[in-house]
């Protein structure tokens, strides 16, 4: 029985062109700048961002932490959201590495901070308040149902930082997934930012890596900070390999994982005991209620798992699933299917 995982599309494995191209990848040293597969990746996902240049790093935590430590000094303060992965999921990094100062704002349930918060927050210049030179937002929004922000939003939130003389960072981790859900380009989200980080080992299926993107002189000094957090990487062609692939194939099919978490969003909608408003499904990440008082959540999720299928709580009483790469129509009804019968047992 195939085990069916919407814990997360980081779980995803790579597609048989990607081993054979990581099988085949041309190598170097990259610390040296002589990996001409990395070489070739980040200058595909300069393009793709519409950016003057890319750098090649392990995970999106670290695209993350090597951005605002590049904007931000010992002190400074950064702006995100609450629900932010930046803020809730990183451990702290850029506070415990950078004495980056977080500063965490209310997101609203579409992924959004209100600009007017944003505003009230921003201390003005004098002595006794800390330097704050960053706003940071998430497009998508892991956490607000994976919501899509437009770029309209975006440049908003760009135009206040700059009146403020502060930089805008995007955790795109799953941009590709916004730009397709919005049926816009990625670079099109990415215009108003300083900086745009997406990953490669999620919905495009990777096992490796994200790419940090931005102009030339900040991704020259984003170098040396990757080169401080141990991330400067020597053949890292042979993961650089499958992102090229990933770019090059996977990104419209991203569109599949969209339809079919409208599917799983409409059935479990039906389920007696479980919460759901299929609106807020927009793309991949499907956040649903448990709301039975039969059992507890852990139980509901034992018993899916005994079945094959596994999903993720991620808050009292809140569960998520994901659709992504390898998870097929038959496998969306089987996993209702599943929910159906737990639920009515
Ligand atoms: C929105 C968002 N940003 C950043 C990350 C961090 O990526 P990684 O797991 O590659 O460090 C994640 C991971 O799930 C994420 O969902």
């Amino acid at each position: 029985m195939k085990t069916i995982d919407l814990r997360s599309d980081t779980v995803t494995l790579p597609s048989p062109a990607m081993r054979e191209a990581m099988y085949r990848a041309e190598l170097g040293d990259d610390v040296f700048g002589e990996d001409p597969t990395v070489n070739r990746l980040q200058e595909m996902a300069a393009e793709r961002m519409g950016k003057e240049a890319a750098l090649f790093v392990a995970s999106g935590t670290m695209g993350n932490l090597v951005a605002l430590l590049t904007h931000c000094g010992r002190g400074d303060g950064a702006i995100m959201g609450n629900l932010s992965h930046t803020f809730l999921n990183e451990a702290g990094g850029s506070a415990a590495l950078g004495g980056v100062y977080l500063l965490a704002v209310p997101n609203q349930p579409d992924g959004t901070i209100d600009p007017a918060v944003i505003e009230r927050v921003i201390p003005v210049e004098d002595i006794h308040h800390p330097r704050v030179r960053l706003i940071c937002l998430e497009n998508t929004h892991n956490y607000c149902n994976g919501a899509p922000l437009t770029a309209q939003y975006t440049a908003e939130v760009a135009a206040l930082a700059r009146r403020h003389g502060m930089a805008l960072h995007l955790d795109g981790a799953r941009i590709f997934n916004a730009a397709i859900a919005l049926g816009v380009e990625a670079r099109e989200l990415a215009a108003p930012v300083d900086s745009v980080m997406f990953c490669l080992s999620k919905g495009l299926s990777c096992p490796v890596g994200s790419l940090l993107c931005g102009s030339a002189e900040f991704i020259e000094r984003a170098r040396r900070m990757r080169k401080m957090v141990g991330g400067g990487m020597r053949q890292a062609g042979v993961l650089a390999a499958a992102g090229i692939v990933a770019l090059e194939q996977m990104v419209d099919r991203l569109e599949e994982d969209h339809e079919n978490a409208r599917i799983l969003a409409q059935g479990i909608a039906e389920i007696p005991g479980l919460g759901l408003d299929p609106k807020t499904v927009r793309t991949n990440i499907v956040f649903f209620d448990f709301l039975d008082r039969r059992m507890t959540v852990e139980q509901f999720i034992a018993a899916l798992q005994k079945e094959g299928v596994l999903i993720l709580a991620l808050g009292p009483n809140r569960l998520r699933a994901v659709t992504h790469y390898g998870i097929e129509r038959a496998d969306i009804e089987r996993a209702l299917q599943v929910m159906r019968r737990v639920m009515t047992a």
